[in-house]
């Protein structure tokens, strides 16, 4: 019987980190930590292999093709298909609020474009009965969506791959028109690009599921929590560990009766359709958490230091957001 294999995208650091971290301790097959830059991604894995952990490494930059099928060529001709793919890579815009047409390009080229030049070249090695995870976020639920139509299109529940691509395309050349309204989205439209981006995942995923039904082949989409990680500027509610637990229970222990769903941190699942829910990104869970740790670090003289950054980056929060 032929390997079995699991790959992360962009796992050098943060939750992907973890997924392949809990997935070398028990998926029984070879693992692939990926990452767009071969240092950093090798570095990963030796840091994991001093924890006597054994993945393995490939580059992968999912916003370049060439990159995507090289991967895929040599997965191909070493193995002949992959068992469980987590597409976790994943880009923050720059300037959340700013809604600059070249930052959010570049989000939506990584965050949703990456998982199109994936599915392309990779969904083809999927083997009967395999495991998809795509990394999603709060900010991939419908909810996040407040223009009338969009929401209309999306609710209605056969809604196409052209659909979402026109949601991000209209978003796009709203922004470069300077047409875009914030009360098109959630929040007063804070991290625009990231929330369409999200949106077109989860949407994305419910149609991956539709396609690929045949094959006994399962995909969701997961929303981790806010978590501790570069994206973040370190705030968080979680870990990358405890973030990563959902992913890897959907990729080895789920039932085969979610899929094509919508999935919290806490593994339970949401009903994606739902738009008049209350499951979108709030920017004030991160004031929250940001009081909470300056609260945390004055308590204790010793970590006066990380309270006056706390105050450092709660005053640089506030300027973005
Ligand atoms: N942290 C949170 O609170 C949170 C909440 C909701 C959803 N998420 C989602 O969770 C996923 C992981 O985020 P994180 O918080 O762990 O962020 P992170 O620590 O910034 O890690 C992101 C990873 O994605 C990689 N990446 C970026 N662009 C890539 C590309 N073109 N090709 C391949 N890899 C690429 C990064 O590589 P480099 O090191 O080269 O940049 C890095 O390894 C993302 O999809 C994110 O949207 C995070």
């Amino acid at each position: 019987m032929s390997e079995k294999v699991a790959i992360v995208t962009g796992s050098n650091k943060g939750i992907g980190l973890a997924i392949v971290k809990g997935l070398c301790k028990r998926f029984e097959g070879v693992v692939y930590l990926t990452s767009r830059d071969e240092t950093r991604g090798r570095q990963a894995v030796e840091e994991l292999e001093k924890d006597g952990l054994k993945p393995l490494y490939h580059q992968l930059d999912v916003a370049d093709k060439s990159s995507v099928v090289k991967f895929g060529d040599y997965v191909k001709k070493k193995y002949g298909g992959i068992d469980i793919l987590i597409n976790n890579a994943g880009v923050a815009p720059e300037m959340p609020l700013k809604n600059n047409y070249e930052d959010s390009k570049s989000v939506i080229d990584i965050n949703y474009g990456g998982l199109l030049t994936v599915e392309e070249v990779l969904f083809p090695l999927l083997r009967n009965n395999a495991r998809v995870v795509n990394v999603s976020s709060d900010c991939g639920h419908l909810s996040n969506v407040r223009n009338e139509e969009w929401i209309k299109k999306f609710s209605n529940k056969n809604f196409t791959r052209s659909d979402i691509n026109d949601f991000v395309d209209w978003y796009l050349e709203s922004v470069k028109k300077g047409t875009f309204k914030n009360s098109d989205l959630a929040d007063n439209g804070s991290v625009a690009s990231y929330r369409v981006s999200k949106v077109a995942v989860s949407a994305l995923t419910i149609i991956q599921q539709k396609e690929l039904e045949s094959r006994g082949i399962i995909v969701n989409s997961m929303h981790p929590g806010l978590v501790s990680t570069d994206m973040t500027m370190g705030i968080g509610f979680f870990s990358i560990d405890d973030a990563a637990e959902t992913p890897i229970y959907l990729a080895l222990d789920s039932p085969s009766t979610i899929k094509g769903a919508y999935v919290w941190y806490d593994k339970t699942v949401l009903d994606w359709y739902d738009y008049k829910a209350d499951y979108y990104f709030k920017k004030n869970s991160v004031y929250f958490q940001l009081s909470k740790n300056i609260f945390k670090n004055f308590i204790s003289i010793r970590h006066i230091g990380v309270g006056i950054l706390s105050i450092a980056l709660i005053i640089a929060f506030t300027k973005i957001l």
